[in-house]
C-alpha cells in the first residue's frame, strides 16, 4: 500500500488501489440509489468496481426485508455463490440494506462468514468498515446513524444514465401494521430543499434528462428551505421542474393519505411530470385498510384517482395490493376486485401477505388458508393484466415523446426508450439518440413492450 499512496503523491492521475468490489442490489428503486451511491464511494476511495461477483476482493450486498421471500434471496445468494467458487473464504462481504439493520448481529450468527453488517443508514462508512475488518479480521456490524449522515458523508454523485434517482427523504413514520420498512430505515426525515437540488443539478451536467424523486412517502416531504421555512412536496416539485435541463419528472411512492390538492395542482401545472403514478391502494376493503393503518378508505382513494384525471386526463395510475392479510374474507377481496374495476389500474405489483416479524401485524390471527390466498392473488393478477394491455393498446398509432434509455438487448441497431407513461419502446434509431427525447410513432404492442418508429429523423442533438 505505501508504495502505491507514494505513486499518487508522484502521479495524481493513478488511482490508489485498494482491491476490487462488486455491488449486487435487490429490493426497491431507494436501494438501487443506495447501491449506485456506494459505487461512486467505494470508487472514490480507490477500489475498482467489477461487474461480476467473482474474483472481487469485497462483495457489497444491498438487501430488501420486505417480504420473507425477499430476505431469503440474499442468503441463498449468498450459498449459491461459495457452492459454485465465486467467493471464497478471502472474499469480504458486506451485508447491508434492509436485512443489515432488520437482523443486524444476528446475521453474524446465522452466518459467521459475513466479514461487515451496515444497513441504509451506515452506507457512508463501507470504506472505514472494510479497513477494520482487514485490520482485525473480526467482524463488524454497524447499522445505527442519524437518518440523513449518509448524504453529507457521500461523494458527488458519478454519472448516471439519462435517468436518475434521487432520495429526497429516508425512513418511514406510517408504521402501516403489516410493514418492516419503518424499522429498517427508521423514522421518516426530509433531505434539506438546496441538497436535492444540488444533486439534480449535478445529474443534469452529467447528462441527465429524467430525475426521479424518491421516497416511501413522498407526499409528506417536509425539508428546510433555503430560507429557512418548511418546504412541502409540491413545492419541491415546482422548484426541480424549474432547474434547467430537467425535462422529465418521476416520483415514488405516494401514499394516498396525504396526496393533497396543491400536489394535484402541481401535477396539473408542470407537463414534465410524467403521466404514469404509482400509487399503493393496498386493500379496497375499509376494514382491512383500517386493520392496516392506512388511514384512507376505498372511497377517498377512487375520488383521489378522479381528481387526478380531472387534472391530467392521460396519466396511467399503477398501485400495489397485498392479498390474504390477516383475516381478509372473501367479502373484503371482493370489494378490492371491484376497487379494480373503478379505478382500472395500469400494470401494478401485487403480494401475497407476509409475515414479518415484530410487526403489529405478525400478532393479528391468520386463518386464511395459503391455497386460498394464491387462488385470489391470480385472480387479481389476470385482471391487473388485462387492464395494462388494454392502455398499453390504446397506445397504438398514437405519437410519444420518448426518453431513449440504450440499445436494445436484440439488436445493437434498435433502440430502447420509456414514454412519459412508462412503457418500453424499441425502435430502430443510431446510437447518437441514447440519453435524448425524441418522437416516435407506435407502430406494434406486444404483451410487454411496444414496437416504434422515429419520427423527427433529422433530429439535431442535445
Ligand atoms: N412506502 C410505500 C411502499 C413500500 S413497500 C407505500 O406505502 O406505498 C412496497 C410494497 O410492498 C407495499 O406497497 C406493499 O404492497 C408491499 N408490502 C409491504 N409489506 C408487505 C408485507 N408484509 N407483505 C406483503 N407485501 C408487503
Ligand atoms: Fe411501509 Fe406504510 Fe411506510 Fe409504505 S407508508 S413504507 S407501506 S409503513
Ligand atoms: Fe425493501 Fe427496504 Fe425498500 S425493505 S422495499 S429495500 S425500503
Amino acid at each position: 500500500m505505501v508504495n502505491e499512496i507514494t505513486a499518487i503523491k508522484l502521479n495524481s492521475n493513478v488511482k490508489l488501489q485498494m482491491g476490487t468490489f462488486h455491488v449486487a442490489v435487490w429490493g426497491c428503486q431507494m436501494n438501487v440509489y443506495d447501491g449506485d451511491r456506494i459505487r461512486d464511494l467505494m470508487s472514490a476511495s480507490g477500489y475498482v468496481e467489477q461487474a461480476e461477483p467473482k474474483g472481487a476482493d469485497v462483495i457489497i450486498l444491498v438487501t430488501c426485508a420486505v417480504r420473507a421471500k425477499a430476505e431469503d434471496k440474499v442468503f441463498n445468494q449468498l450459498g449459491a455463490w461459495r457452492h459454485q467458487g465465486i467467493i471464497n473464504d478471502n472474499t469480504v462481504i458486506a451485508l447491508g440494506g434492509c436485512v443489515g439493520s432488520e437482523l443486524a448481529h444476528k446475521i453474524i450468527e446465522i452466518d459467521p462468514k459475513i466479514a461487515i453488517v451496515f444497513g441504509p443508514r451506515t452506507a457512508h462508512r463501507l470504506p472505514a468498515m472494510v479497513a477494520q475488518y482487514r485490520a482485525t479480521h473480526e467482524s463488524v456490524v454497524d447499522v445505527n446513524a442519524e437518518a440523513l449522515e449518509k448524504f453529507d458523508a457521500l461523494p458527488e454523485q458519478g454519472r448516471r444514465g439519462p435517468s436518475a434517482f434521487v432520495t429526497i427523504m429516508e425512513g418511514c413514520s406510517n408504521k402501516c401494521t403489516y410493514c418492516i420498512v419503518p424499522h429498517t430505515r427508521g423514522e421518516e426525515e426530509s433531505r434539506p430543499e438546496q441538497d436535492i437540488i444540488d444533486e439534480v443539478i449535478t445529474h443534469v451536467a452529467n447528462g441527465v434528462k429524467e430525475i426521479h424523486l424518491l421516497g416511501q412517502n413522498v407526499n409528506s416531504y417536509r425539508g428546510l428551505a433555503p430560507d429557512g421555512s418548511i418546504s412541502n412536496f409540491s413545492s419541491l416539485l415546482y422548484e426541480i421542474a424549474a432547474i434547467e435541463g430537467v425535462e422529465r419528472l418521476r416520483f415514488t411512492t405516494s401514499n394516498p393519505m396525504e396526496f393533497t390538492d396543491d400536489i394535484i395542482q402541481a401535477i396539473a401545472d408542470l407537463p414534465i411530470i410524467a403521466d404514469a403514478i404509482h400509487i399503493p391502494v393496498q386493500s379496497g376493503s375499509d376494514r382491512i385498510l383500517k386493520l392496516m393503518h392506512r388511514n384512507y378508505t376505498a372511497d377517498s382513494y377512487r375520488q383521489l384517482v378522479a381528481k387526478l384525471r380531472k387534472a391530467r386526463p392521460n396519466i396511467f395510475i399503477s398501485t400495489d395490493i397485498i392479498v390474504g392479510f390477516p383475516g381478509e374474507t372473501d367479502e373484503d377481496f371482493a370489494q378490492t376486485m371491484q376497487l379494480v374495476d373503478d379505478v382500472k389500474f395500469d400494470a401494478s405489483f401485487s403480494f401475497i401477505y407476509s409475515k414479518r416479524p415484530g410487526t403489529p401485524a405478525a400478532e393479528y390471527e391468520d386463518d386464511v388458508p395459503v391455497a386460498h390466498k394464491k387462488e385470489n392473488l391470480y385472480a387479481l393478477q389476470e385482471k391487473l393484466e388485462n387492464y395494462a394491455t388494454m392502455y398499453s393498446q390504446s397506445l397504438l398509432g398514437t405519437t410519444q415523446r420518448v426518453l431513449v434509455e440504450g440499445i436494445s438487448r436484440k439488436s445493437e441497431h434498435e433502440l430502447k426508450a420509456r414514454t412519459s407513461n412508462n412503457r418500453i419502446v424499441v425502435f430502430e434509431g443510431s446510437r447518437e439518440l441514447v440519453g435524448q427525447m425524441v418522437d416516435i410513432k407506435v407502430v406494434q404492442v406486444m404483451s410487454h413492450t411496444m414496437k416504434g418508429e422515429l419520427l423527427d429523423k433529422g433530429i439535431t442533438l442535445s
